[in-house]
Parts: structure tokens; sequence; C-alpha cells
């Protein structure tokens, strides 16, 4: 069970570190105006917040949020920016995985208003 556990946690780290690698190549897949458009402005966000969302719209909410994190914003501090990306990414992920519960957190850290005030050009 010890062993089962520290490869659980090698591969999470392995995953972290190439994920680290990707955001560093500045390769994301989406730009932060598409992610707007379609999980902001375009509600995906929202319904995945209230439980609304099908499995399938999870799933690409997930994606958007991850190259969401992966984009460098046009203002403020990286650190800040990883960090509100991180927290939108974190809770998709916990409500693709089936954590209804997850929703509010998500619905906290999609503040339109506070995160433009500080990354957006
Ligand atoms: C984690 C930070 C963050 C959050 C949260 C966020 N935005 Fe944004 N948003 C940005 C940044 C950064 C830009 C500027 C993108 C650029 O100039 O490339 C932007 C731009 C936009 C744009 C303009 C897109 C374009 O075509 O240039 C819209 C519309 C928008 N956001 C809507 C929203 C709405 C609605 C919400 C809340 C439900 C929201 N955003 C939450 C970071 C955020």
């Amino acid at each position: 069970m010890k062993y089962l556990f520290a490869g659980v946690v090698a591969a999470l780290s392995l995953v972290l570190v190439l994920g680290e690698n990707k955001a560093g190549d500045g390769k994301p897949k989406h730009t932060i105006a598409e992610v707007m458009a379609k999980a902001m402005k375009g509600g995906l966000c929202k319904k995945c917040a209230s439980g609304e969302a099908t499995e399938a719209e999870k799933k690409e909410l997930v994606e958007l949020f991850t190259s969401l994190s992966q984009n460098e914003p046009p203002k403020g501090d990286l650190k800040d920016w990883k960090k509100r990306t991180g927290a939108l990414l974190d809770a998709a992920k916990k409500i693709a995985a089936g954590d209804e519960k997850a929703g509010k957190a998500l619905g906290a850290a999609a503040n339109c208003a506070a995160c433009h005030k500080a990354h957006k050009g």
C-alpha cells in the first residue's frame, strides 16, 4: 500500500513537472480571449458551477482552464495569475471528477472584475 502511494505521488509529480514544462513552452491550446469567450462570457463556467453541465462540458472547461493557466496575462504579476487560474483549474477538475461541492469554489474563483483589474490589459 505504501509503495502504491509512493508510485501515485511520483506519477503526480511527473505530471506536474511535465505540465510546468508545457507552460514554459508557451504553447497553450487556446488564447485567453478564446477561453473568456467560451468559458466566461459563453457561460460554460457558470453552468459547471451550478451543476447543470454535461460530462463533456465539464471536460471542456478543464481543457479551457488548462490553457488559461498556461497563458501569460497581458498585465500583472505572473505568480498571482498562476494562483487565480490554478484555483479555477483545480475547481473545474474537481467538478469533472464528480465533486459537486466544488461548484462553490469555482464560482468564487471566477471573479471577473477582480481578475480583470489585476490582469486585463
Ligand atoms: C483568472 C482571471 C480572469 C477571470 C476570473 C476572468 N477573466 Fe475575463 N479576461 C482575463 C484577461 C487576462 C483578459 C484579457 C485577455 C487579452 O487581452 O488577451 C480577459 C478578457 C475578457 C474578455 C474580452 C475578451 C476579448 O475578446 O479580448 C471578456 C468578454 C471577458 N474577459 C469576460 C469575462 C467574464 C464574463 C468573467 C467572469 C465570469 C471573466 N472574464 C473572468 C482574465 C480573467
